[in-house]
């Protein structure tokens, strides 16, 4: 069975084309390389010492997206291309309308050109909003702040749609929580441009001394210890959890939403000092105003996937820590030499 990857080279799903190879699947990816590195999928290789097949290409490129598939016999599409920075999104707006949405649009009408019926989209714990109450179920309401999250809502709604005019197109939206972590061979990892916006990122950079300190937005929350607490999952769980909705897609399940996480709150101080612990020195940081649209809590009841998929996370917040580290140490520039 063979599986067409859409930005496989990025953070998570680099770490899926692994989880894919070592389930027996074919791997095709197509990323156009706006945010990732070849060097991610030569080390997927190097890890599985098996082969994939990949296409430097745009999603935007119709005929680059034809010759794919015309070339290639695909079976199902997992959908990881797209721009995910928030701050920039409330920028350029445009730029991740068309990116996300358009591409989305060209990639769907290529499946249905070629009779592609099985899709699996990475959403967002972003769809939430600010949830009403924790833990997050799937049927909570949805609220989006920025045209990141637009996009994602959006796209979760065209996909239902896309269903419902062919009951026979069958679609798993993942809502990731916080996926934090890296492969524990310290070769593959999280490879952000330019000063990192997430907190995992910035933490690992300041303790290989790249940035100063830590900036914690605000300790004044109504949370246990005052600053923000969020669901971190390892992105080797998370990238099972997409073998398992391959799996799932197998019965013809329709339209399904699951939540990834792991169920467990961490907050921003808990994340610095077990981050501290894996690399073994203590961490500047200060506190400093809250971000704006930030929310005090967000973590998951994952319930549904572990009925319904058999799916549950395994790694703790100290492997999550400790991955990353080691990905850090080992790779203080990412995948540049
Ligand atoms: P990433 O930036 O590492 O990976 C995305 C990949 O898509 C990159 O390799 C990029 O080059 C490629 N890409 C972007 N636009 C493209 C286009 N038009 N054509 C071809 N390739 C294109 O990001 P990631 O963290 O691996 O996220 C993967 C997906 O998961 C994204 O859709 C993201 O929105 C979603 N997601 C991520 C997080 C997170 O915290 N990392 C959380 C929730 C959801
Ligand atoms: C971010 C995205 C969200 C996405 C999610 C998935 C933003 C605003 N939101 O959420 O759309 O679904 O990732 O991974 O980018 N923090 C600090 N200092 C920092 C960075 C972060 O204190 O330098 C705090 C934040 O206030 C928050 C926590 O750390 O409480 C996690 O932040 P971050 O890693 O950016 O993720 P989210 O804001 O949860």
């Amino acid at each position: 069975m063979s599986i067409l990857v859409t930005g496989g080279a990025g953070y998570i799903g680099s770490h899926t084309c692994i989880e894919l190879l070592e389930a027996g699947y074919q791997v095709v990816v197509v990323d156009n390389l706006c945010n990732s590195s070849k060097k991610s999928l030569e080390r997927v290789q190097e890890i599985t010492g098996k082969e994939l097949t990949f296409y430097q290409d745009d999603l935007l490129d119709s005929e680059a997206l034809d010759a794919i598939f015309q070339r290639e016999s695909i079976d199902a599409v997992i959908h990881f291309a797209g721009l995910k920075a928030v701050g920039e999104s409330v920028q350029k707006p445009l730029e991740y309308y068309h990116n996300n949405l358009t591409g989305t649009f060209i990639l769907l009408e290529k499946m249905k050109k070629y009779q592609v019926k099985n899709f699996v989209f990475s959403s967002s714990a972003t769809v939430y909003g600010s949830p009403k109450s924790v833990p997050i179920r799937e049927d909570f309401p949805l609220h989006v702040t920025n045209p990141y999250g637009r996009t994602k809502l959006i796209l979760e709604e065209v996909l239902t749609d896309v269903h419902t005019a062919d009951p026979a197109f069958n679609v798993i939206l993942l809502r990731y929580f916080n996926p934090i972590g890296a492969h524990r061979s310290g070769r593959i990892g999280e490879n952000p441009k330019g000063i990192p916006n997430n907190l995992l990122p910035y933490i690992t950079q300041v303790a290989i001394g790249k940035l100063p300190k830590i900036n914690v937005f605000g300790d004044d929350y109504d949370t246990p210890d005052g600053t923000g607490v969020r669901d971190y999952i390892h992105v080797v769980d998370l990238a099972k959890g997409h073998v398992k909705a391959i799996e799932k897609l197998k019965e013809n399940p329709g339209v399904e939403i699951y939540n990834l996480g792991t169920g467990i709150g961490y907050s921003v101080l808990d994340i610095i000092h077990n981050f501290e612990k894996a690399c073994g020195r203590k961490l500047p940081y200060e506190v400093t105003a809250r971000r704006p649209g930030d929310i005090a809590e967000c973590y998951a009841d994952c319930s549904k996937a572990k009925k319904e998929l058999g799916w549950e996370a395994q790694y703790t917040l100290k492997d999550m820590c400790e991955d990353s580290w080691r990905w850090q140490k080992n790779n203080p520039n990412g995948y540049e030499d």
